[in-house]
């Protein structure tokens, strides 16, 4: 009979399939790794134009493929629109971005208002208004640049639509939108988001300069990139995936197996966070939502991303992707040894 063959040494082995349905496994099998060079080649065409944020550039891809909202948050010029922008070219979905302002209103991201005169009746003139969609009702992917400028009431409502994927009774194409914004600290001008929409972002990711970070040999790659003479400032990206790459990628994420360890995984985590750490309303933003549904989603696309159909419990720390903005950042900057002693306890 002929066998799943083993990884080259290091990567985890596949699940062996049930016999009768070998041959469909064997093309998933094959698909996840297809699916994996594709993001990687994608992960690539950041890495052309701009030097680290290995994290940012993760949460980005895994956010496509799960299909989930991301949340970059940043100071200024550290390349959170320049990423976005990137990776909204290359992969080469309908791509709208808005950049918020104070004066920001829901019409302007949902299209265009229009006014019409109806000719007059016997009860006398009609003026009708309707909106002519585009904005973030006709995109697949959209870039909600300094997005904690908005006014609150144009938010809420974007949020909203974002987050059900639907505007009045209709769904709406989009599969993922990029949010960016400065530290919502004094000196920024900006508010920050209130949990409810913070919430709706799936991956969030904290991220800071390069110089900030004491990230000498980047900074020294930035400088070369900048000095040498070949270099253009004209950011070209590639168009390098399609509709067809994000709804195979996601079909298959479907099909990818959690197994019963990873469960007691996330739950032993969960338990901690609320036993042991005491998180609650008050000081976090542990939703079922986000932790007991989105997760799984994040968990398989992290899967995916390594060309796995099944889910291992080291997947759990695509959990740090969830975390910036719903725990205290202690237990934030904590989390990877958190993730690792609670991978030990199940394995025990
Ligand atoms: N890590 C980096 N690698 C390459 N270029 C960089 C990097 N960091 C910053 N730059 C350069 O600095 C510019 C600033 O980027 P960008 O405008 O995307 O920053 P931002 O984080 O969106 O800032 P703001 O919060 O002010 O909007 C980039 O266009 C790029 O030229
Ligand atoms: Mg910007």
């Amino acid at each position: 009979m002929a066998r799943v063959s083993l990884p080259p040494s290091g990567a985890p082995r596949p699940i062996d399939p049930p016999h009768d349905q070998e041959v469909s496994f064997l093309d998933t099998q094959t698909n996840a790794q297809t699916i994996a060079r594709q993001f990687a080649d994608l992960q690539g065409e950041m890495n052309r134009y701009v030097v680290g944020h290995e994290v940012v550039k993760r949460g980005l891809i895994l956010g496509l493929v799960a299909r989930e909202h991301i949340y970059i948050e940043g100071p200024p010029g550290m390349a959170k629109t320049m990423l976005a922008e990137i990776v909204s070219t290359a992969a080469n979905l309908n791509f709208y971005l808005y950049q918020f302002h104070r004066d920001t209103r829901l019409a302007e991201l949902v299209g265009d208002i229009v006014i019409e005169r109806q000719p007059e009746g016997e009860s006398g003139e009609l003026i009708i208004q309707s909106i002519r969609k585009g904005g973030v009702l006709t995109a697949e992917l959209c870039v909600l640049d300094d997005i904690s400028r908005s006014p609150g009431e144009a938010l809420n409502v974007l949020l909203r639509i974002l987050n059900e994927r639907q505007f009045q009774t209709e769904k709406i194409p989009l599969l993922t939108a990029i949010a960016t914004s400065n530290p919502t600290v004094d000196d920024y001008y900006n508010e920050p988001l209130d949990p409810a929409n913070l919430d709706r972002f799936t991956i969030q990711l904290r991220s800071s300069g390069l110089i900030q970070e004491n990230k000498w040999s980047d900074v020294q790659k930035v400088i070369d990139l900048y000095s040498s003479q070949t270099f253009s400032e004209e950011i070209t990206p590639e168009p390098i995936l399609n509709r067809a790459v994000f709804d195979n990628a996601y079909e298959v994420l479907h099909k990818v197996v959690v197994p019963d360890i990873v469960k007691r995984a996330l739950v032993d985590l969960l338990t901690r966070f609320v036993n042991q750490f005491k998180l609650d309303s008050t000081n976090s933003l542990i939703t079922d939502r986000s932790f007991l549904v989105k997760t799984i989603k994040v968990l398989k696309a992290h899967a995916l991303l390594e060309g796995r159909m099944q889910v291992m419990p080291q997947d759990l720390h695509a959990l740090t992707f969830l975390t910036a903005f719903r725990v205290p950042e202690e237990i934030d900057r904590n989390m990877p040894n958190l993730i690792a002693e609670t991978i030990q306890r199940v394995g025990e």
